[in-house]
């Protein structure tokens, strides 16, 4: 029998319409444009400003395009995966409203969240129920409102995180193209590292009681992060490659989380990548945590050739990380 893999078959994207430049930041925050690039390779990211929309505007968004450019009927769609670390509210599903507004009516849909990792973990997802032959048309999104979680008054963390949303569609594919293999990997001493303290069931809300500023926002201990996502993305990387037998010249692209471009790059160095074959674009949206791969995806689909090897990669809070092996299926 013929196996069943999960390939992407179209994607879409949303960024917001507000540039937040190193410029203005350097007049909300002591920084300046050259730390900023040189740390971290961003020089501006985008922010959804308007009071009232959440990260299910941008997924909505981030499928619509991807509907319009596939003219896929929504109704073909069986499930719908949101996912984010910022989701519309903590107790309804954002993946649920997003099916709704996009008229995918015989979808079930349902949110994820692995902090950076969200999407990388949601293709693993996908994978298992499309291989199985249970579901052959399933819509994955990476959305994030990352600034309804910043203290634009951090300089350590406000220039990082970016807003953004993109939309990938998987299918079967029984030319063997699609998801090959992966590493997924957790280590959850690592969460007091990168979190946001309050609102979740350890530390909720009480009536009358005000938090910390430093307990409501994003808390980074950035070099920790840091060096725990250099070394383990490329572990991952490596050894996901040398289980597949494929040397550097079988790869033709490296898909890695837009976090630091130096986290990227040191990841490349190790397998031995040339810059060309590494995606990027985070000089332009900062890290815009689940949405970074699809973006990814959006920005180069014009460049992929069918059956190009991509490697994923991603590291996250929790700590989460992980790598997918993956063959490009369309021109
Ligand atoms: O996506 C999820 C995973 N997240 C990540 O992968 C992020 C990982 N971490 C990082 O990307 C980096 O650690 C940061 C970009 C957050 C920080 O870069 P760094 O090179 O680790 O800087 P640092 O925190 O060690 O700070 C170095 C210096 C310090 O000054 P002193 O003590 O050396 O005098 C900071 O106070 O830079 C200073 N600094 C800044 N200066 C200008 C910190 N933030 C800024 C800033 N502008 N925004």
């Amino acid at each position: 029998m013929t196996k069943i893999t999960a390939a992407i078959t179209a994607v879409g994207k949303y960024i917001p319409e507000f540039v937040l430049s190193n410029k203005i930041l350097e007049s909300m925050v002591d920084t300046n444009d050259e730390w900023i690039v040189s740390r971290t390779g961003i020089s501006e990211r985008r922010i959804l400003k308007e009071e009232g929309k959440g990260t299910s505007f941008m997924a909505i968004k981030a499928a619509e395009d991807l509907l319009s450019k596939s003219k896929l009927d929504p109704q073909e769609i069986e499930l719908i995966i949101v996912a984010s670390a910022t989701p519309d509210m903590q107790a309804a599903s954002t993946a649920a409203y997003v099916a709704s507004e996009i008229g995918a009516k015989n979808a079930f849909a349902f949110d994820m969240d692995s902090a950076c990792s969200s999407f990388l973990f949601g293709m693993s997802v996908v994978s298992s129920y499309i291989e199985s032959g249970k579901y052959k048309k399933i819509l994955l999104i990476g959305a994030d409102k990352n600034s309804s979680m910043i203290d634009y008054s951090n300089r350590a963390t406000c220039i990082i995180f970016g807003d953004g949303a993109g939309a990938v569609l998987f299918e079967a594919n029984k030319e063997g193209l699609g998801i090959q293999d992966e590493l997924l990997r957790t280590d959850g001493s690592g969460r007091e590292f990168l979190k946001v303290k309050k609102g979740g069931s350890s530390f909720p809300f009480k009536k009358g009681e005000v938090f910390g500023e430093e307990d409501s926002f994003v808390h980074q201990e950035g070099k920790t992060v840091f060096k725990n996502a250099v070394f383990n993305m490329a572990d991952v990387c490596e050894k996901i490659l040398g289980r597949n037998n494929l040397t550097k010249d079988k790869i033709s692209w490296l898909a890695a989380h837009q976090a630091n471009k130096r986290i990227i790059d040191a990841t490349a160095q190790r397998v031995g990548l040339e810059d060309s074959k590494v995606m990027m674009n985070i000089h332009k949206y900062g890290n815009t945590t689940s949405a970074t791969l699809p973006l990814l995806l959006a920005d180069y689909e014009s460049k992929l050739k069918k059956g190009d090897t991509i490697i994923f990669a991603a590291f996250g809070g929790g700590f989460s990380w992980g790598s997918i092996y993956y063959k490009w299926a369309y021109n």
